[in-house]
């Protein structure tokens, strides 16, 4: 395998390779922590692509597992695993927080390695896990016991997937895990045969390295978990994720080059320009921006999705019609960008009544409007294809004055947001949107392109190469 692969990909190898010192260092963190969880009484071990030999040079991150009985009841296992974390970490003068995914941990900064500390089961077939996480195990040692001779493949799988910003199975990117990228590349047998299947997958596609055909799953992309049926390991990857490495798939093979693994990034953009291509665009920016409510990420995103997409609705509902929404979370604040192609509409809006074959309800609905001497009617009602139209006065006339509204308060936001929007929210249009700190997000909001696109763009500005 080694022998066919290309210069380009050798060199990009040379670069994504941890080194031995590397290695002898992240193994050495790992074992002193190791000797430390055992020393009290809890079985401990490494997982994640530290315990494969798959993780990328540079990364500093490492996965321990505590290993408790089955009998231990599930608040035992999490006080005790827990509090278990805290003191090792505590023994290592690390700094640490707790986590939530679907199960509580301990991320802690021991030197300059990014530690999970994770207790679950040890239990005995992955079919019979308690959380999530108990599933873990029986990956690293699945990956182990057949990846040796596709180390280099998964390590430029996750360097090209990383590249396009496509890596990463949290609610942000919603892009392609580790381990999906190691059953990917161990299915297809390397990281050219994965490029080549991925240019001609289509929405729906079924991989089942196990042949476990049990469930039916509707993602867009299906890997069933070799040791666990039950599960897709791709269910985090979008519809949009998967085809934008379906792209980069098809144009590293029709010109494969060191952009792929090494975008220069583009520059963003100074807040004058962002004025100028604003002006220029001619529509009309909205940033709704609130206190980031205090979950992780993984909960908050989805919220923010939710959020941004019933503020659409609102909008399109009162005629303003929206371009894009994006959303953006950082520690302290939250914002939502909508895009307006209209951000005034005149007062008078059209609003369809009954047909008239409904007699009973035609007949109210007319008798509101002649009787109604006060609601604000421009004209009508009047007949259209059977059906009674009146032309009415509008409650917004000005987006802005909406998004203020509180029927903001009357859609469905997501359930921390609305707190925090409750608590206080701002508004601020077009050049007021700018934020210092959110240049690089708004710059790829304005500018929106696919990976590929981008780095195709990014190849024709001088200096990119492997000397950058
Ligand atoms: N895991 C999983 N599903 C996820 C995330 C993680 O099953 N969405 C499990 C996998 O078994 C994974 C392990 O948790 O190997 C550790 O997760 P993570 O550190 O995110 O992935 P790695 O495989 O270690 O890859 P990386 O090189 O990016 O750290
Ligand atoms: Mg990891």
């Amino acid at each position: 395998m080694v022998n066919d692969r290309s210069p380009l990909e050798q060199e990009v190898l040379s670069r994504i390779r941890p080194t031995q010192e590397e290695k002898d260092h992240i193994r050495e963190v790992a074992r002193c922590l190791i000797d430390a969880i055992e020393e009290r009484g809890i079985t401990a071990m490494v997982v994640g692509s530290v315990a494969r030999n798959t993780w990328v040079s540079g990364d500093r991150d490492l996965d321990i597992f505590m290993l408790y009985d089955p009998s231990v009841p599930r608040e035992e296992l999490e006080r005790q695993g827990l509090s278990l974390a805290r003191e090792v970490a505590s023994a290592f003068g690390a700094e640490y927080r707790e986590k939530y995914a679907e199960h509580p941990y301990i991320n802690a900064f021991i030197g300059d390695t990014d530690v999970d500390l994770v207790p679950c089961y040890l239990i005995g077939d992955a079919r019979a896990l308690q959380c999530a996480v108990d599933r873990t195990p029986f990956h690293t040692r699945y990956i182990t016991e057949h990846i040796n001779a596709y180390i280099d493949d998964v390590l430029l799988a996750k360097q090209f997937a990383k590249a396009g910003g496509i890596y990463g199975s949290d609610q942000m990117t919603e892009g392609f895990s580790g381990y999906l990228t190691e059953l990917l590349v161990l299915h297809y047998g390397g990281f050219i045969p994965l490029l080549e299947a991925a240019s001609d997958w289509r929405p729906g596609t079924l991989i089942d390295p196990e042949r476990h055909q049990e469930k039916d799953f509707h993602d867009p992309l299906v890997v069933i978990d070799p040791v666990d049926p039950e599960r897709n390991v791709s269910a985090s990857v979008s519809l949009t994720r998967m085809y934008e490495f379906v792209e980069l798939a098809r144009g590293y093979l029709a010109a494969p080059s060191w952009v792929f693994f090494f975008p220069p990034g583009n520059a963003a953009l100074s807040r004058h320009e962002f004025c100028n291509e604003l002006a220029r665009r001619g529509t009309t920016l909205y940033a709704v921006s609130f206190d980031t409510p205090p979950y992780i990420e993984d909960i908050v995103v989805p919220q923010l999705r939710k959020t941004a997409g019933a503020i659409r609705e609102l909008l399109v509902r009162n005629e303003f019609a929206v371009n894009r929404t994006d959303y953006d979370m950082r520690p302290d604040r939250c914002i939502l960008l909508f895009e307006l192609m209209v951000d005034r509409v005149p007062p008078v809006k059209r609003h369809t009544g009954p047909p008239l074959w409904n007699r009973a309800n035609a007949e109210k609905f007319a008798a509101k409007y002649l009787d109604n001497r006060d609601t604000r009617l421009y004209c009508g009602p009047f007949i259209d294809n059977g059906a009674y139209i009146v032309e009415i006065g509008r409650r917004y006339t000005d987006a802005g004055d909406l998004l203020r509204s509180r029927e903001i308060f009357d859609i469905a936001l997501g359930k921390h947001v609305k707190i925090s929007m409750a608590d206080h929210y701002r508004v601020d249009k077009d050049d007021a949107c700018w934020e210092e700190e959110r240049a690089e997000f708004i710059t790829g909001f304005l500018g929106r392109a696919s990976p590929f696109i981008r780095m195709m763009k990014d190849e024709r500005t001088p200096g990119a190469g492997p000397g950058t």
